[in-house]
């Protein structure tokens, strides 16, 4: 399996982190804490470092202070590492170059650690100073760190070592000063090919070499041109082998050195990391070798069993390999946050220590020590979006989330444009960070439907979709890695309140108001296919405001469909439709009828009538200027698209005329080409009829009957009001040419005088008809208890010896039809019995009949003429048929004796 060393997450020496405190000494700084772990000195800075800052570790030879360069550090032994808290971990052996060595047996630690802020002001430096003691070094000591590998053994030329012993026995005394790295010779690298090179060529290479009062060091970082990789049942290993030659003298002693530190041997699934080590490292090892201890530990530290197993760390040996296996999690490790490709990824570190000891042959103790950093690949883990929307509550409600502690939400890309979480937030986003008890985090943010980074998209009428695309742009401290996540949010929401039409009517017009639904004026308004807007603004005086929208429709308008017409209504009908420019929706259809008052028929006395025609709905296809009456030259006076009005005369234009008992019809006909036009009426031309008529009733109220006949079964008729006046009159003389008027009653006569009445049919000028007298008589007053015949039965009363007359009448510049009056001299004797007046005052009463002169009938045959068509077969008063008869009275007439009161 894949190695990962080295794939660390900060850069060397330059860490940022969470927390910094600004004290000068280490005895004052919270957090710092100094460890001797055997051959290994640690320093761990808990959180000892703000976002944003830089530590720099220096080390401090003598006076001098040296910075730690990376390649100075892994030639030097030191390490230094950080995680995402900012907590630094720094390691150096104690075998490092700028420890003071007191005899192998006691070493003192200087550094400084200089903490760079955002501003160079802030530069704060705490020196360290640490003491360690070690005494247990075994013959050789092979250390594999982080970022370099160390071997060390006692093995200096015994010459040497008795050189030492007599300097100690003897003071300075001695000229030869001891065996040290000055004696060094050359040295050899085996890769596994042999490569001499001299002290000075190696040190400038970068490897360190060292002598100790007792020990003779070599180390080397990974990668090394002079190192080279080995596989050892089947793991990666790194291999520093070297050949050091000492010479003093003509005496040259060679000392061998190898170092094997692995670099792969790790397996991963997603739970658990395995690190399997060779059990036999040949070029470290003698196949004779005897394990003597082998212990596990974390971050430098040894375990004991009952940690190990609470961690779920386990530690086996088999026949090939020491394996050792951790949980993906623990606590010991971090997690932390990666953007690769620019998307969300996790890894775990952990860093587990293996320290073996074997023996070889009777004496020789390696000690063997690996720190080994492991990093999980990289583990994708998109970021989840939880939509807890709750639709009623108006806003888009999510989850953003989870990511590790290290990630920060920096800005949100909406449809318009990028906003900080400020910005945000004052927008009114509410963005939220929460954190979990494990560390994690994760972020709600809720929109309002309303934000204008909302899309709305209406599906129907009650529906609207709500559509919220964001990015969330995202950093990963303390790097400022960024990436970046989308978000796409959509609900479907029923909260669409349609707009309502209401409307009502008065005599003349529609008034139609619309109230707006939640969607404000989304609508355009269709009336009889035109625009409201665009065509009919002005015309309907459309009012407007925030809410509704009022129009005035006058109901000839001409979108205004008519359905019935009526006499003297008409019942006309408004539909306006609502409708969804945007969409294409109907949203709502509006329909309204009412009757208006609207004359269609007028029967004047004189006998004119007119006519308006209306194209009604079911003649839609009716071309009102092609209508005529019965006679087909009878054209409409005036005619548009949807009226045709005539104006004539009873006698004309094929009027027919009928008489009932009490009432006299005139009717005509309105059709397309009149009554008679055959061929009209089978082609297409709509079958459009109507019938005028005029009732005449013969006293001073007459019914005038209308309808209109458009189809069969729809039946129109109403009735309409015109008047026929019959008139009596009292004559001056026989001349009859003035007559008394209404103020000169009661009028004075004498005895002798006749009088001469008139009766005539005024105003009417249709010559067909015929006024006749059936009855005269007078009487006393009001009632007829006493009464005397004048005319009886169209005749003068044969039984009176002082005879009414009747008096002709001819035409004249007063008299235009003739037959329309009756003159008749009643003489005074009448009222005289045996020479007495019987009363001094009286009334003339008369039934007067009007006639149709092409149907004599009865009484009709003409005034008088009856009674000659046959005297034995009198018709007695109150039988003749009452056809249309009136009945009038004069005036008081007051019968005076005496000529002298005349005028
Ligand atoms: C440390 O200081 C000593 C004496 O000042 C010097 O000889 C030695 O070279 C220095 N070591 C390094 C690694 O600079
Ligand atoms: C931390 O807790 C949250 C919420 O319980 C969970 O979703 C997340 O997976 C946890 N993270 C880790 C790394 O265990
Ligand atoms: C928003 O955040 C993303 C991800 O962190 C970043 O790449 C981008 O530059 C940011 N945009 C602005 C305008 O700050
Ligand atoms: C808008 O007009 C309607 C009727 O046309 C009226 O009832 C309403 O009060 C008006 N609203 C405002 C804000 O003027
Ligand atoms: C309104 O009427 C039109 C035709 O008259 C019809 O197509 C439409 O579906 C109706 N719309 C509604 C909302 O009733
Ligand atoms: C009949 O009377 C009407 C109403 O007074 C008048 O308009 C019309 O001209 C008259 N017709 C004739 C023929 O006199
Ligand atoms: C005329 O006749 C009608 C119908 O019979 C009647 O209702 C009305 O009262 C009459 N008018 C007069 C003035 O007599």
């Amino acid at each position: 399996m894949l190695s990962l060393h080295g794939l660390c997450c900060t850069s060397w020496l330059v860490i940022a982190a969470a927390v910094v405190s600004a004290q000068k000494t280490f005895n004052q700084r919270p957090g710092l804490k100094t460890e001797c772990l055997g051959n290994v000195m640690r320093l761990t800075a808990d959180k000892l470092l703000a976002s944003g800052s830089q530590l720099e570790i220096e080390a401090v030879n003598g006076s001098k202070v040296v910075p730690l360069t990376p390649a100075l550090a892994a030639k030097c032994g030191y390490s230094v590492e950080s995680d995402p808290w900012g907590n630094a971990k720094f390691s150096a052996s104690l075998l490092s170059c700028f420890i003071q060595n007191q005899g192998d047996h006691v070493f003192d630690i200087r550094l400084r650690l200089r903490l760079f802020g955002n501003k160079v002001s802030e530069e704060d430096v705490t020196e360290v100073t640490h003491s360690c003691e070690f005494k247990q070094w075994a013959s050789r000591e092979i250390l594999c760190e982080r970022n370099f590998m160390e071997i060390s053994v006692n093995r200096l030329p015994p010459e040497i070592s008795l050189l030492e012993q007599m300097q100690d026995t003897n003071g300075d005394s001695l000229t030869q000063v001891p065996t040290s790295i000055h004696n060094i010779w050359k040295m050899v690298f085996y890769t596994p090919k042999e490569k001499p090179m001299m002290l000075r060529d190696v040190e400038k290479a970068g490897y360190g070499v060292k002598t100790t009062p007792t020990r003779l060091v070599v180390r080397s970082p990974y990668n090394m041109a002079d190192t080279y990789t080995q596989n050892v049942d089947g793991v990666q290993m790194e291999v520093l082998s070297v050949t050091t030659y000492f010479k003093r003298g003509w005496s040259v002693t060679l000392i061998d050195t190898t170092a094997a530190c692995p670099t792969g041997g790790l397996l991963f699934t997603d739970n658990i990391i395995t690190w399997y080590m060779p059990r036999y490292i040949p070029t470290v090892m003698d196949q004779e070798h005897r394990i003597l201890e082998l212990y596990m530990g974390i971050n430098g530290k040894r375990l004991d069993p009952a940690h190990m197993n609470a961690m779920g760390y386990t530690l086996s040996l088999t026949d090939s390999h020491i394996i050792i296996s951790l949980p993906v999690g623990g606590p010991d490790g971090y997690y932390k946050s990666h953007a690769l490709s620019y998307e969300y990824h996790t890894t775990y570190s952990i860093e587990p220590m293996l320290e073996l000891l074997w023996k070889e042959g009777m004496s020789d103790v390696t000690r063997y020590k690996v720190h080994y950093p492991i990093t999980t690949p990289p583990k994708p883990q998109p970021p989840q979006i939880t939509d807890n929307t709750v639709a009623e509550l108006g806003f888009f409600n999510m989850l953003l989330g989870t990511f590790l502690h290290d990630v920060e939400l920096i800005n949100i890309t909406s449809s318009t444009g990028v906003m900080t979480l400020a910005e945000a937030n004052v927008r009114g986003f509410n963005v939220q960070q929460h954190g979990f008890s494990n560390g994690s985090k994760a972020f709600t943010i809720q929109v309002p439907f309303s934000d204008p980074v909302v899309l709305k998209a209406t599906i129907d009428q009650e529906t609207t979709t709500y559509t919220l695309p964001l990015i969330f742009g995202l950093v990963i401290l303390p790097e400022y890695t960024p990436f970046s996540h989308p978000a796409l949010l959509e609900i479907t929401v029923q909260d669409v309140t349609p707009p309502t039409v209401r409307g009502n009517c008065d005599d003349e017009n529609f008034y139609v108001t619309v109230t707006y639904g939640n969607q404000g004026k989304n609508f355009n308004v269709m009336v009889g296919g035109k625009d409201l807007f665009t065509d009919l603004y002005a015309e309907y005086s459309v009012h407007e405001n925030a809410t509704h929208l009022s129009m005035t429709v006058p109901f000839l308008a001409n979108e205004v469909t008519f359905e019935l017409a009526h006499q003297s209504s008409i019942r006309a009908r408004l539909h306006a439709l609502l409708w969804d420019p945007v969409n294409n929706w109907h949203l709502k259809n509006f329909s309204l009828a009412c009757s208006f008052p609207l004359t269609m028929t007028e029967c004047f006395s004189n006998g004119t009538m007119t006519a308006l025609a209306v194209k009604v709905e079911s003649a839609s296809r009716m071309n009102p200027s092609q209508l005529t009456l019965n006679d087909p030259s009878c054209k409409p006076t005036f005619s548009n698209g949807r009226f045709a009005y005539f104006y004539f005369d009873a006698s004309s234009c094929g009027t027919t005329r009928t008489f009932y008992d009490d009432v006299m019809m005139y009717q005509n006909e309105i059709s397309v080409g009149g009554r008679n036009s055959i061929a009209l009426k089978d082609a297409v031309q709509p079958d459009y009829h109507m019938v005028v008529s005029c009732y005449y009733m013969l006293n001073d109220t007459q019914m005038v009957t209308f309808f209109t006949n458009p189809r069969r079964h729809e039946p129109f008729a109403e009735s309409g009001v015109g008047k026929l006046h019959v008139r009596m009159r009292l004559a001056k003389d026989s001349s009859y040419n003035t007559f008394y008027m209404e103020d000169d009653y009661p009028v004075v006569k004498y005895l002798t005088a006749p009088l001469y009445f008139e009766v005539d049919l005024i105003q009417s000028t249709d010559p067909r008809l015929e006024l006749v007298l059936e009855n005269c008589w007078a009487t006393v007053d009001g009632d007829s208890t006493m009464s005397w015949d004048l005319i009886v039965n169209g005749c003068e009363n044969p039984d009176d010896s002082h005879r009414t007359t009747f008096q002709p009448v001819a035409f004249g510049e007063l008299i235009q039809y003739p037959l329309h009056t009756k003159r008749f001299e009643v003489k005074m004797f009448t009222f005289v019995k045996d020479d007495m007046v019987l009363r001094d005052q009286i009334f003339v009463n008369c039934e007067a009949v009007i006639c149709d002169i092409k149907q004599p009938d009865a009484i009709c045959r003409g005034q008088c003429l009856s009674q000659n068509v046959g005297t034995n077969t009198k018709v007695r008063r109150g039988t003749a048929k009452q056809l249309h008869r009136r009945h009038i009275s004069s005036g008081k007439i007051v019968l005076s004796s005496f000529r002298s009161e005349l005028k």
